[in-house]
């Protein structure tokens, strides 16, 4: 069975893809973290984040296993991330690796922002996970600051403002729900509860 979650920043995708892996027994992806350490290796090398062939260079040159979390989960690689995600060259040298996760035997749970759409078109269940821009906004901005750093809320809403607008407006691979994705609106869900209901999807696809 493969799983295909997308959704905007903060939306608790990733929380829910993680619960669903536990709960079926699958291997789990968050893609998003392979465009962070992307973004963060365009920063640490000094790269030109327009220069389309060194991005791309420095997303083959990932090593997946040495992927610094605590360093891939600041708003700065975050920012950097959604920037060089608009990049033909970056997707595409990211694409093999996330289908060849999604098709080992057994099947597997991917997150992001175009698993449905574009990775595993084919996949046997589709959620998009959303929740409103300010909720999103402040789950972010208490994560941050939890973690010591330094962001007002203000600037907080602003960047997922921003985000939203460049995953969902670039030409290649764009941020939008599958025609055949069950949507779930987390906004005023508890985690529990949100999980619930997604476990409940994937049971009923299951069934039939
Ligand atoms: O899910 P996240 O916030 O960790 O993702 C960071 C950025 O990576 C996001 O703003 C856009 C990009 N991304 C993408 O373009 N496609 C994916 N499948 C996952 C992430």
């Amino acid at each position: 069975m493969i799983i295909a979650v997308d959704g905007p920043l903060a939306s608790g995708k990733g929380t829910i893809a993680r619960a669903l892996a536990a709960r079926f027994g699958l291997p789990y992806l968050d893609t998003g973290s392979l465009y962070r350490a992307t973004g963060v290796a365009v920063l640490e090398q000094g790269i030109d984040p327009c220069d389309e062939a060194a991005c791309a260079a420095a997303a083959r040159a990932l090593d997946i296993t040495a992927i610094d979390e605590a360093r891939i989960r600041t708003a700065e690689a975050g920012a950097m991330a959604s920037r060089i995600a608009v990049l033909t060259g970056v997707r595409t040298a990211l694409y093999e690796l996330q289908r060849n996760f999604a098709l080992q035997p057994g099947g597997a749970i991917l997150d992001g922002r175009d698993i449905g759409t574009v990775i595993c078109p084919d996949a046997d269940v589709k959620l998009y996970i959303m929740a409103d821009t300010e909720t999103r906004a402040r789950r972010r901005w208490e994560e941050l600051t939890a973690r010591g750093e330094a962001i007002s809320y203000a600037e907080m809403l602003e960047q997922t403002r921003e985000r939203d607008r460049r995953d969902a407006e670039r030409p290649d691979a764009p941020m939008r729900a599958a025609d055949d994705a069950t949507l779930l609106d987390t906004s005023s869900l508890s985690i529990d509860a949100a999980v619930a209901q997604a476990v409940a999807v994937v049971e009923k696809r299951q069934k039939a």
